[in-house]
């Protein structure tokens, strides 16, 4: 029998969730919700099923099996609570929530319940991530010494639910840099400390447009994340050092990954598995999980540590650092 399931929240990313469900095996979408009438419209005539503008009413009236969580991030914790509660099966869109009680509350929900709760960090299932791990994890790199990881990308953020922080909890920060930091953790572990700037330099919101973190993993590798609304893509960058040499993604979005070898000091290609995008992947993992009755591997307890060492990063960049002192003699 197929799993049923619902969207809440039809906006942006809701596309690739309906998209990701209608193409899965074994899933019918029954249902989506939001408060925009226009949205409901919308859903209800693309998909031919019906809408709501109360997700609680769809949750009720359909009684899914699975529910996609697509709303900004202060909205993530009650209605994942809520459809764990019923036992409902959770895919949550990132960030977990936009602060760290309202992830615990889902950490702690998702224990206790007997539904399952994935946070949808979708890169963590794109194809040249997954090579990247497999030259991290078969020794190519050696003991990892730096990582770099660069999300940027002009995006006018005005009047969007990422530029207003009671919402959003962050801007470019907890949106694209949470990938990132949940990336450092998939492919090389948990971050032991962090040091950030956070400003907000072109956009008129009161989020950050520009954020720099610093850190040092658990294993003792250091890290840098670099996100911006108001950084060209140009910036965007992925590289990890290593003692045998230099993991490099120069086209994140198709690679290849490339690795520069200490011993030979030359470059090698590896070309990735293009053939799934991460969105594919990500749905069918999903549905494996719950068939399976696994831990989806981007679960309440992985994506609770991302949502903590982004809170520090946001703590830290209050601090502003050391002043350096002027020399007023010599
Ligand atoms: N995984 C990814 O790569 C990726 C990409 C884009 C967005 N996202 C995440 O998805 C989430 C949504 O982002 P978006 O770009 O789609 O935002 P969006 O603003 O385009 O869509 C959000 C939708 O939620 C609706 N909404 C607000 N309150 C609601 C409520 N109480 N009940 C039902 N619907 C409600 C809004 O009306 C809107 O239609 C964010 O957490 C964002 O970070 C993830």
């Amino acid at each position: 029998m197929s799993l049923r399931a619902a969207i809440v929240g039809l906006g942006n990313i809701s596309g690739a969730h309906i998209k990701g469900w209608n193409e899965a095996e074994g899933v019918d979408v029954v249902a989506g919700a939001d408060i925009s009438e226009d949205a409901v419209k919308r859903f209800e005539e693309q998909q031919g099923k019906p809408g709501f503008t109360d997700w609680r009413d769809m949750l009720e009236a359909v009684k899914p099996d699975l529910v996609s969580i697509c709303t900004p991030p202060f909205l993530h914790p009650p209605i994942s609570i809520h459809c764990l509660e019923q036992g409902i099966h959770v895919l949550c869109e990132k960030p977990m929530a936009a602060d760290i009680a309202g992830a615990v509350a889902m950490a702690r929900a998702a224990r206790e319940a007997k539904a399952l709760l994935m946070v949808a960090y979708c890169h963590r299932f794109h194809g040249p991530i997954l090579k990247l791990k497999e030259l991290l994890h078969d020794g190519t790199l050696g003991r990892p010494l730096f990582f770099r990881g660069c999300f940027t990308g002009l995006a006018d953020m005005e009047g969007n639910h990422r530029g207003d922080a009671a919402k959003a909890g962050g801007g470019a920060l907890m949106d694209n840099g949470s990938h990132a930091v949940d990336l450092y953790q998939f492919l090389l572990g948990k971050i032991a400390n962090v040091s950030c700037r956070a400003g907000t330099f072109l956009q008129h919101m009161e989020t950050d447009d520009v954020a720099v973190m610093i850190f040092e993993g658990e294993n003792g590798c250091f890290g840098e994340v670099l996100v911006g609304y108001s950084i060209p893509p140009q910036f965007t960058e992925w590289r990890i050092a290593g003692a045998n040499g230099v993991l490099a993604m120069e086209d994140y979005f198709s690679g290849p990954v490339r690795f520069w070898s200490r011993e030979t000091k030359e470059w090698t290609d590896y070309e990735c598995d293009t053939s799934m995008t991460r969105f594919e992947r990500q749905f069918a993992h999903f549905i494996e999980c719950i068939k399976e009755g696994k831990e989806p591997i981007s679960n309440a307890e992985t994506a609770l540590h991302t949502q903590r060492a982004i809170g520090a990063a946001y703590q830290a960049a209050l601090g502003k650092g050391l002043p350096v002192q002027q020399r007023t003699t010599g």
